[in-house]
């Protein structure tokens, strides 16, 4: 019996699959590689030993699908595919629709029609929007704030009616926070397409010569130093969060933070960022951002008592990683 990834070339993806490898487990990875690379495999193989078995295909593509379940016995799906930028998200909703929630819909058809139960999915903490409170508990309300945000909801909803049509089917919706990171050899890590929308990525474009400095979208938040505070998670520590889940899986639909309960802010991360490189980072102080929040971390003890989980790295560890993967390519 196998796990399919979907998705599993990706950032989150392939770190994933290695922690799934190094648990024991037999992996087949479906991927149209948009938004990654084939060499992923390579390097996922450089790391366990093991070569995923591999599908280029589309999760909207339901022949292709049908084929993949039919040549392997899948016991579980972990599902990454998705589009995830929001700014996109905002110019073509349509997209991010078809690709998020219709290759979902077309996903879990094939999964119900091969009698595959059990799917753990990436939803992500911008399904809080501007959060009730914090730290985030899981219930706090939902209320997204652009079309990359929406699918992540409705996702989770089409997942819950159909924990409820079928009272054997197991959806575990995991509420990523920020990921960054990467894997320890500097294999694997983010290679995001064209110039990045998120912190950590650009402070690298900075410290490589890339750019020139560092845009700090507002200092005016009501945060400690003024600048946005997040939950930032090495990408290891959410990818072994998915083993957990995996394990702990039962009938029916449950949601769980993934997020280390700790709020950093920018100039936090652009510090230790500095510490972790040797490298110094110019800072250019900007308006803020719009739709940006001030402040959004978890509270992550529901996945801690329930999924057995909790995030171990620190943020000199995120930074250090972040660099080793990113400097030399
Ligand atoms: P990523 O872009 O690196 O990985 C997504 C992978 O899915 C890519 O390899 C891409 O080629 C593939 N893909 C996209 N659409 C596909 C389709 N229709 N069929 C087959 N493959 C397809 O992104 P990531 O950072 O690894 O994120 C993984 C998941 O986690 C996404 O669903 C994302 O929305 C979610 N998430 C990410 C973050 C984050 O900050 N990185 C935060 C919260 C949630
Ligand atoms: N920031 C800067 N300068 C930059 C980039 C970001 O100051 O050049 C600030 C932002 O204003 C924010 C913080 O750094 O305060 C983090 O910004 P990111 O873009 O890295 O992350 P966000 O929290 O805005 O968004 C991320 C994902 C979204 C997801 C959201 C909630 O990119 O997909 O977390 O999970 F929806």
């Amino acid at each position: 019996m196998a796990i399919l990834v979907t998705g599993g070339c990706g950032y989150i993806g392939s770190h994933t699959v290695v922690e799934l490898i190094k648990n024991g487990y037999d992996t087949v990875i479906v991927d149209n590689l948009y938004n990654s690379d084939i060499s992923a495999l390579d390097n996922i193989q450089k790391i366990t030993g093991v070569k995923p078995v591999f599908y280029e295909c589309d999760i909207r593509d339901k022949d292709g699908l049908d084929k993949i379940f039919t040549e392997n016995e899948i016991e579980a799906v972990i599902h990454f595919a998705g589009l995830k930028a929001v700014g996109e998200s905002v110019a073509k909703p349509l997209m991010y629709y078809e690709n998020n929630v219709g290759g979902t819909v077309t996903l879990v058809q094939s999964m119900l029609e091969h009698g595959v139960k059990k799917i753990v999915f990436s939803s992500s903490a911008t399904v809080y929007g501007d959060p009730d409170r914090v730290p985030i508990t899981e219930d706090c309300s939902l209320h997204p704030t652009n079309p990359y945000g929406n699918t992540k909801y409705m996702v989770e909803m089409i997942l819950r009616d159909v924990c409820v049509s079928d009272p054997e089917f197991s959806a575990t919706l995991l509420r990523y926070f920020n990921p960054i990171g990467a894997h320890e050899s500097g294999l694997i890590g983010e290679k995001p397409n064209g110039i990045p929308n998120n912190l950590m990525p650009r402070i690298i474009r900075v410290a490589k010569g890339e750019a020139e400095a560092i845009t700090v979208f507002g200092k005016d938040y009501p945060t400690p130093d003024g600048t946005g505070v997040r939950d930032y998670i090495h990408v290891v520590d959410l990818a072994e969060g998915h083993i957990k889940a995996l394990r702990a899986a039962k009938a029916g639909a449950k949601e769980y933070n993934l997020g280390t309960g700790t709020g950093y802010s920018v100039l936090d991360i652009i510090n230790a960022f500095e510490k972790a490189s040797g490298i110094k980072i110019k800072t250019l102080d900007c308006p803020r951002r719009p739709g940006d929040i001030a402040t959004c971390y978890s509270d992550p003890s529901a996945a801690e008592k329930e999924l057995g989980w909790k995030a171990t790295k620190t943020l000199d560890e995120m930074c250090v990683s972040s660099w080793n993967f990113a400097k030399d390519k």
